[in-house]
């Protein structure tokens, strides 16, 4: 949906939830929900049916956001602990969930192997030694995906480029640890070694690297069968797949017709069977489905610019994309502002320069897109309260998904030291 309808949609139910759940708030559309996995599952169906869609829950583990997604027919990624217990909770089935991580608990391990999740990454030599023991423990022979990590260019910000040498994810294929892990794996009686995984990373804005990532990670597969004799079924290329924040991203289609034809090519290639593929998007399925909105409280002038200041920033959003921003109001923006937060630090700017139409205290300003990773980001700078969740419904009601917090949700968990308690109070 362009921006222009997202507004539009917004004007039309910003003041209902502002006076029904306070300011400031998050807003997220079922719709968009419904539409972002539709589009991909679509584009799968199309191109390569034999594909499953994990949601990647670090994106967004609100238990609702986390419903209608399975509601819809996505699978989850989990990583382990209270992720694993949000699909749980959400209602998932557990042969629908993909337990990743690159430093387990190994009672999380076990937990997952108990509640029976359909497979589990290995990102490195000493998880599959802790998957082995879990498994022993709990008489259970899990499906292993081996994530690679073959050393390449990753167009996107370089903290959440994953499959770089650089970066601490992944088990390197050049060196041949990937292979020692595989053979370990294929030797062992207490797991199978049903795949192979690469997430790239995050918000990646061209096509081709999904290219070389699925190249890659067959041509590993391929040696794999050579060396080892097995080969494997599921070929995970990761999530991902980008928003559009301020710039044009390729779409959905053309990224799922680029793995498709990687993957078919390089089978022939290799003479591979067509493995099932799995996908791991986060930030594309809730991205443009959550919404910031703030209210202005002060617009304050200074030498240097005029600065239009919410009762909530960046404790409720990280100014690390540039996400959209714009006035609820029907005016023609006449003036820039930069955004800011109220917390007692100058970083607190969510965006600079922005054209907006004249504003005063109380006219609302929403910050868009910012769905994937803003609740799991979210901060108690300055002990502020997290803002609540809404739901706006394709029926057009509306469902609170997460109460706004208190100061005892901030505070509630400290104690005083003893003796310096009551009488200071
Ligand atoms: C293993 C794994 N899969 C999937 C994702 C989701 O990435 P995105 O939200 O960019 O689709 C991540 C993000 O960090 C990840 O680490």
């Amino acid at each position: 949906m362009e921006l222009t309808e997202r507004t539009e949609r917004l004007r039309r139910h910003a003041d209902d939830l502002v006076s029904a759940y306070g300011s400031p708030l998050y807003a997220f559309f079922e719709d968009d929900l419904r539409a972002n996995y539709g589009t991909l599952r679509d584009a799968l169906d199309e191109q390569y049916p034999n594909s499953e869609v994990h949601f990647a829950v670090k994106a967004n583990y609100n238990l609702g956001v986390l419903s209608v997604l399975r509601d819809a027919g996505c699978k989850a990624e989990a990583y382990a602990r209270c992720e694993l217990t949000a699909t749980r909770r959400a209602g998932f089935d557990p042969e629908d969930v993909l337990l990743t991580g690159m430093n387990r608990a190994p009672e999380d391990i076990e937990r997952a192997l108990d509640w029976g999740v359909s497979h589990l990454l290995v990102d490195n030599a000493t998880e599959l030694e802790k998957i082995l023991v879990a498994a022993e423990a709990t008489e259970t022979v899990p499906d292993m995906l081996i994530r690679g990590n073959p050393a390449m260019e990753v167009p996107t910000h370089p903290e959440v480029a994953t499959a770089t040498r650089e970066s601490k994810f992944g088990l390197d294929i050049e060196s041949g640890r990937a292979m020692a892990v595989a053979r370990q794996a294929v030797e062992s009686e207490f797991v199978s070694l049903a795949g192979v995984q690469l997430h790239v990373g995050s918000q990646i804005r061209g096509v081709e690297p999904y290219g070389v990532a699925g190249r890659e990670m067959l041509g590993f597969a391929a040696d794999v069968r050579d060396e080892l004799g097995v080969e494997i079924d599921v070929l995970d290329l990761g999530g991902g797949f980008p928003v559009p924040y301020d710039e044009d991203v390729p779409d959905t289609e053309t990224i799922v017709a680029h793995m498709a034809e990687t993957i078919r090519e390089t089978c022939a290639q290799y003479d591979l069977d067509e493995p099932r593929l799995f996908v791991e998007p986060g930030r594309r399925l809730v991205g443009n489905a959550g919404t910031f909105l703030g209210t202005v409280g002060v617009v304050k002038e200074t030498p240097y610019a005029d600065f239009a200041v919410l009762d909530g920033g960046t404790n409720a959003v990280s100014s690390y994309w540039p996400y959209p921003v714009y006035a609820v109001k029907d005016r023609e923006p006449t003036r820039t502002y930069h955004v800011a937060g109220p917390l007692c630090y100058s970083g607190d700017v969510l965006s600079e320069d922005v054209p907006l139409p004249e504003l005063g205290p109380g006219d609302l300003v929403a910050v868009d897109r910012i769905g994937a990773y803003s609740l799991g980001s979210a901060s108690h700078t300055n002990a502020e309260p997290k803002p609540p969740v809404v739901l706006v419904r394709s029926d057009g009601g509306y469902d609170l998904l997460r109460k706004r917090e208190s100061c005892d949700d901030v505070l509630g968990n400290d104690s005083i030291p003893e003796g310096l308690g009551d009488e200071r109070q």
